[in-house]
């Protein structure tokens, strides 16, 4: 974890003292396992928050109030510097009320579009991510805006990178007036801009970030993917003058043990390649990617963020349903705590954090996996689309060849992802 730039020292030492034990604490990834008792200890350090405790200090009644909230809700305020986002619990909640609907939001993809096409179950989008320890805000489109005023904000990555970039859009769209925004769609690069505020919220396609022979002309069969992964310059200038980066990639990499890599130059083009294990190639090119962001990033302008890798959920004997079709019929997320399944690379974990713990460039990591994890029954399934087209009656009884459970539906669980960037930004 690192601090934000532009953060001042906190002026006391004995307030130091105080930050530093509780990061320590949240370096050891137990803090959910700590009594809240301990963390009543760590009270002085932090500002405590209650929910409706902005009345005035003089009011006694309000003190009292007050006095039962911190008995009812003991998290703190949200501070990205003493919150982990990764300890937290879904909770449902009929009551929330969605900023966008698939038939509100004009900018999703058919992929997404869950109820549209068919999801006959709409539980899914009303669960929330509570942390442990603090008290995660609600987006607030308006406050999002504000952030972005005069500012260009790009999601450079995959398809999932993709359904982030719709949910962002759409959770903010709904307050700009009509003539006062655009899209403008492209198969790389992808521009939404919010006029009024000066502001453009873009998506780039780069799923490798690195090149790769398959960046534009998608090639299907895994094994005839090569990647440079020595090289991102032919990406790097859609990279170039935004003011926050968010980047991704993972899923692209999981095709198989091994991937086709090439480095150098050779006079025979691609032939040169040498099969590496996934992780180390992972490695070398997330450095590639890191040695680009520290020696270009101008950090007084721009800042950048990572996504961690997105869950699939292709094996439903992961989560105890023995007769189940990977995530098909999924209704409900799973409940035990630090659920983990197949569809989570440790490896692939473990380099994101060695590379980004190194750089030079402070990189604020959006570390989702966990949360999404739990999320079992909030992928596309087979409420989604094909070369264009939803997918027929005849295709969604076939779950076994056409359930999506890599995607997610929108709105849904980038919405929380968006959530938790924007309590970052
Ligand atoms: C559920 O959402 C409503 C409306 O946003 C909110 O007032 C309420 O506190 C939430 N309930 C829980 C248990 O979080
Ligand atoms: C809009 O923002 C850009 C930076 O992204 C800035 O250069 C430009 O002056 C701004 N325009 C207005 C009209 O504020
Ligand atoms: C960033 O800002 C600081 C302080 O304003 C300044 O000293 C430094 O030179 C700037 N760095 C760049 C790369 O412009
Ligand atoms: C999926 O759920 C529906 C409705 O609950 C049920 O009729 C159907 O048998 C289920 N299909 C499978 C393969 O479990
Ligand atoms: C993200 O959180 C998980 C725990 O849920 C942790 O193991 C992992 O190291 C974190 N990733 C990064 C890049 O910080």
């Amino acid at each position: 974890m690192k601090p934000p730039r532009g953060k001042l020292p906190l002026p006391i030492i004995a307030a130091v003292i105080c930050a530093l034990t509780f990061i320590a604490l949240l370096y050891t990834e137990r803090i959910s396992f700590l009594s809240s008792s301990a963390i009543l200890k760590l009270k002085p350090c932090a500002r405590r928050h209650a929910a409706k405790s902005t009345k005035s200090k003089t009011d006694e009644r309000s003190a009292q109030d007050n006095l039962l909230n911190y008995a009812a809700d003991d998290r703190f305020e949200f501070d990205p510097n003493e919150c982990s986002v990764v300890h937290g619990k879904w909770v449902s909640n009929s009551s929330i009320k969605p900023l966008y609907s698939d038939s509100t939001c004009p900018y999703l993809d058919r992929q997404v579009t869950c109820v549209k096409n068919g999801r006959p179950d709409s539980d899914y989008i009303y669960w929330e991510w509570q942390l442990d320890d603090c008290v995660l805000p609600r987006f607030n489109p308006k406050l999002a805006l504000q952030k972005l005023q005069g500012k260009r904000l790009r999601f450079v990555g995959d398809s999932l990178q993709r359904g982030q970039w719709q949910s962002f859009v759409c959770l903010v769209e709904s307050i700009i007036p009509k003539d006062q925004k655009s899209m403008r769609r492209g198969r790389v690069h992808s521009v939404f801009e919010a006029k009024g505020y000066n502001a453009t919220i873009e998506f780039y396609w780069a799923p490798f970030l690195v090149e790769s022979n398959s960046d534009i002309h998608i090639i299907g069969d895994p094994k005839q993917r090569i990647l440079r992964v020595d090289s991102v310059s032919k990406h790097v200038k859609h990279w170039i003058g935004v003011d926050i980066l968010v980047f991704n990639t993972y899923i692209w990499w999981m095709s198989g043990p091994k991937i086709k890599s090439l480095w150098g130059s050779f006079a025979n083009g691609e032939e040169g390649f040498e099969e590496l294990d996934v992780p180390v190639a992972y490695r070398i090119g997330l450095k590639t990617w890191a040695n680009w962001v520290d020696s270009t990033v101008d950090t007084n302008r721009t800042r950048v963020f990572f996504t961690t890798m997105s869950p699939t959920h292709q094996r439903s004997a992961d989560w105890n349903n023995k007769g189940g079709i990977k995530c098909y019929n999924e209704t409900k997320p799973v409940m035990k705590k630090r659920h983990w399944g197949i569809g989570f690379d440790k490896r692939m974990m473990v380099v994101v954090a060695d590379i980004v713990e190194k750089m030079k460039v402070p990189v604020t990591v959006i570390n989702i996996t966990q949360l999404s994890e739990y999320r079992v029954e909030a992928h596309t399934s087979v409420y989604t689309d094909l070369g264009g087209k939803i997918l027929n009656d005849e295709q969604k009884a076939d779950p076994l060849h056409y359930a999506d459970c890599l995607h997610w539906c929108l709105p849904g669980v980038p919405d929380t992802w968006n959530q938790i960037f924007l309590a970052q930004l």
